[in-house]
């Protein structure tokens, strides 16, 4: 691998991600979008404080790179004009309580990463942020990444945001918000929202061609080109966009399977896209599994237990005494039946067994559960049991 760095650009820190995103960003299939960034943002450039903008569209479709490589492009577009301008990323993408929400906040503008710590009064942590923003002039864009994520009082963040903060400070302050949920908005108290949102727009999920693009640009940068097939890139792309379009999943894919290139033939091809699917499939059920409740692992256990004794089905009935065995050895209480009969369809339903329902004639219906992990999985987890 030349450059892995422009594999797994979303794992840096923020400043290595811009630069990153410099060369690997692929503009020309986000246009539409710039385009339109540029028509309501650029105000900013005449010295006019543009509208605040709320910015719809599902996971990986390029929002948060396209605004921060936008906003990249639009500081040094003003500072050409010398028109002051600075922009701040809050990372919202993983949830966070309002307290968590004024801690990010903080932590962008001061360019620490240290965090505040858990008891500080929330009015303390505004008179951070307020001084922060108080010693810098001009235009400042504050971009909320994932704003639907603040888990409680949003209100309390948002307020702060329309109301308090722009009263504060000389500074003169627009938002953008990103968010994953078209829904969201209908949540918020109409009257922050009015403050809040001026202009909206929506990022369309890519489809193969775009993906394929997108993931062309990444491999002539970190890859050898003579060590990639064609086809590959085509398969990663059909793989994501099959599901949702998510750029973030292709070239998750990719590197996956450049991994398991490296691993073994050296050359990515079809080959290696497969196994790097299956591996990642194999990845998110184990942490599915991981993430059980105990009572649901027993059960998950005990119909593993009793597929490998009685090879190939397992009627409910009999998974059950199976599950009652289990529990006895674990020490755990076991429960009725019918609690066991709701676990195993809720296990079926997120594919980790498979229950059907088969018809016994005139002794009416009942389900049979068969296999529906690898081997591999199957194994580590009866291992994990014995243990
Ligand atoms: N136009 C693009 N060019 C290159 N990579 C992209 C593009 N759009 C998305 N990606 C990749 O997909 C990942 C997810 O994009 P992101 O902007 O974070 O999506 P969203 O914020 O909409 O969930 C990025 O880290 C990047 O690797
Ligand atoms: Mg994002």
């Amino acid at each position: 691998m030349l450059n892995p760095s422009f594999l797994d650009d979303e794992k840096l820190p923020e400043a290595e991600r811009v630069s990153v995103l410099k060369e690997v960003f692929h503009r020309n299939i986000r246009l539409k979008q710039i385009q339109r960034l540029a028509g309501l943002l650029a105000p900013v450039v005449g010295g006019t404080l543009p509208a605040n903008l709320l910015i719809y569209g599902a996971s990986g479709t390029g929002k948060s790179v396209t605004c921060l490589h936008f906003l990249e492009t639009l500081k040094t577009m003003c500072s050409t004009k010398d028109v002051p301008l600075r922009y701040f990323y809050v990372d919202l993408t993983t949830p966070r309580t309002c307290f968590g929400a004024f801690n990010e906040l903080a932590i962008a503008l001061d360019g620490s990463t240290r965090r505040y710590r858990k008891g500080i009064a929330l009015e303390h942590m505004q008179e951070k942020i307020i001084a922060a923003l108080g010693a810098i002039e001009g235009f400042c864009c504050i971009l909320i990444d994932e704003a639907d994520n603040i888990t409680t009082d949003s209100d309390i963040f948002l307020t702060f945001l329309a109301k308090t903060l722009p009263k504060r400070v000389p500074v003169r302050i627009f938002y953008v918000f990103l968010t994953n949920r078209i829904e969201w908005e209908k949540n918020l108290d109409p009257r922050i929202l009015s403050v809040l949102k001026k202009q909206d727009m929506i990022f369309e999920p890519y489809d193969a061609m775009d993906l394929i693009e997108i993931l062309r640009l990444r491999v002539e940068k970190a890859l050898d080109v003579k060590k990639v097939e064609e086809t590959a890139i085509r398969k990663i792309a059909a793989y994501a966009s099959r599901e949702t379009g998510d750029a973030r999943k292709a070239v998750e894919l990719l590197a996956k399977a450049v991994k398991v290139a490296e691993e073994t033939t050296g050359l990515l091809s079809e080959a290696e896209v497969d196994s790097a699917e299956h591996s990642l499939e194999v990845d998110k059920t184990e942490e599915l599994i991981a993430s059980l409740a105990v009572q649901q692992r027993l059960a998950l256990q005990a119909c593993y237990t009793g597929l490998r004794h009685q090879k190939g089905k397992l009627s409910t009935g009999a998974a059950y005494e199976w599950y009652r065995r289990v529990c006895e050895d674990e020490g755990a209480q076991a429960l009725t039946q019918r609690r066991f009969s709701d676990m195993v369809s809720f296990m079926d339903l997120y594919g980790l067994l498979n229950a059907r329902v088969a018809s016994k004639g005139r002794y009416g219906k009942t389900r049979e559960i068969s296999s529906s992990l690898p081997q591999k999985l199957v194994k580590s987890m009866l291992v994990s049991q014995d243990t």
